[in-house]
């Protein structure tokens, strides 16, 4: 047992930092309910902590980068207080296991993206033998239900319905640090939103990095759409938004569910990756250019008032200016509200390894920078149709910046700003735009 723990009134104080996407955010709060139950408590620095998390991401090199300059900057501590704790999660861990605990002496836990919840019992045997520990089985199935959250804060909550991912995208290295593709039972998730409803959650986002395969393996194979009309009539329950999805998992009864459902947001997070035919097929996206136009196409049919989102990689092996191009094109034809844009990383272990990483660092920056001004300009534009409507928005309480403005979201995901005029979070009002910036709209609640 570590020193501290001798005294009855000391309590253990966890640090824990998120990397990358939503769902290692709602990992971590998983981590720390679990701990919880141990008698952790957070806190806001490495330097008053007994234990030390880093859940990592490995999506893009970059996102590594920034934990090795952590993992760097706290050796120091663990040289002055040697019963501190240090531990890797999520997909780095997943990826180079137990490399990590040779290459960084002082890390004590390895511990992947499938057994999260081993987390506190890991800790707890490092503590008594002073021995690292790896736990990295990347073929154990998620185990859903053993985690606590440590309440919820707020209207807004995640929820993981599938993990995993069982493409094979070139570029990509998701399928090996989150392991094959596992669901969450439908009445699994049921309860756990009633639950969350009891807490005064009014939005969930469910979560998985292949959403729209939802179902595969379960009983009775339930699809997204039968996961969508089994939340929609719980009480209490306002919205529903969902991620990731993918175009070559899309059906029409996705469409006409987001229309038909009352709780389900007309808004849709639809990767296309690139506008090049060719390029496509590299990446081993299962679909043309002119398939996924012909998707968007049906979702506005089906779902008039839908806005889409997309991920995009500039600089991908083999992308010539004409590949760049038909990925503008796309850009401006579809008039997304929103563009996520990446510069091309190679990842150790996919398949475009082997095509190396031939397009220049300045060209990549060059594709971001033209692709980032068109988005803007779209999106800007979308914001201004606004101006002048009134718009349904789920109050989220003090805004990042400016604490004395109230912030939340429509059901397209425009961000909205607003004097709190009296309301609470979790109440949904009509705010009447009054103008916008390319980042927000602005206006006053009109009524709720
Ligand atoms: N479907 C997954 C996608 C994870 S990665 C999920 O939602 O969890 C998120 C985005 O990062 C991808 O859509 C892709 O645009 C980008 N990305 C993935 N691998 C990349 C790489 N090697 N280099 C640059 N961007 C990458
Ligand atoms: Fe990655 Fe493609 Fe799956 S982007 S998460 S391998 S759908």
């Amino acid at each position: 047992m570590p020193i501290k723990c001798v005294s009855p009134d000391y309590v253990m104080k966890l640090y824990i930092e998120t990397f990358g996407c939503q769902m290692n955010v709602l990992d971590s709060q998983l981590v720390e309910g679990s701990l919880a139950r141990d008698g952790y408590t957070k806190v806001s620095t490495p330097d008053e902590a007994d234990l030390i998390l880093y859940n990592t991401c490995s999506v893009r090199d970059r996102a590594e980068e920034k934990v090795r300059s952590r993992l760097g900057r706290i050796r120091g501590l663990k040289e002055s207080r040697p019963d501190l704790v240090i531990g890797i999660l999520g997909c780095m861990a997943q990826r180079e296991s137990g490399k990590l605990l040779s290459a960084w002496p002082h890390v004590d836990l390895v511990c992947g993206t499938r057994e999260l919840h081993r987390v506190p019992e890991l800790v707890r045997e490092i503590q008594e033998s002073r021995r690292p520990a790896k736990a990295t089985d990347i073929r154990a199935d998620f185990v859903f239900d053993t985690m606590p959250r440590p309440g919820v804060d707020g209207p807004l909550a995640y929820v993981s319905v599938m993990r995993g991912c069982d493409n094979v995208c070139s570029f990509c290295v998701v399928p090996r640090t989150r392991g094959r593709e596992n669901s969450k039972p439908l009445q699994a998730v049921v309860d756990e939103l009633k639950g969350l409803i009891d807490q005064g959650v009014k939005e969930v986002m469910l979560l998985g990095q292949n959403i729209n395969s939802y179902g595969k393996g379960l009983p009775g194979e339930p699809d997204l759409a039968d996961l969508l009309a089994a939340l929609d009539p719980i009480p209490g329950l306002e919205r529903i938004r969902f991620v990731t999805s993918n175009p070559w998992d899309m059906t029409e009864k996705l469409f006409r569910a987001m229309e038909e459902l009352p709780t389900v947001c007309e808004y849709l997070h639809f990767p296309f990756q690139s506008g090049s035919d060719r390029i496509l097929e590299s990446m081993r996206r299962d679909y043309t250019a002119n398939d996924y136009l012909r998707l968007v196409d049906r979702a506005r049919a089906l779902v008039p008032t839908i806005e889409l989102a997309t991920d995009i990689i500039v600089g991908y092996p083999g992308e010539d200016d004409e590949d760049f191009e038909a990925t503008v094109r796309m850009v401006r034809e579809v008039e997304f509200l929103q563009a996520y844009i990446f510069k091309y990383s190679v990842r150790p272990g996919t398949t475009a390894v082997r095509l190396g990483d031939p397009v220049p660092i300045p060209t990549k920056k060059s594709r971001n920078r033209i692709l980032l001004e068109i988005q803007d300009e779209i999106t800007l534009r979308k914001r201004k149709e606004k101006v002048g409507q009134t718009e349904q928005v789920l109050v989220e309480g003090p805004s990042k910046k400016v604490p004395e403005i109230f912030s939340g979201r429509t059901r397209q995901n425009h961000l909205a700003v607003f004097p709190p005029d009296g309301t609470v979070p979790g109440d949904l009002v009509d705010v009447l735009v009054a103008d916008c910036t390319p980042r927000v709209l602005r206006g006053e609640v009109c009524s709720r």
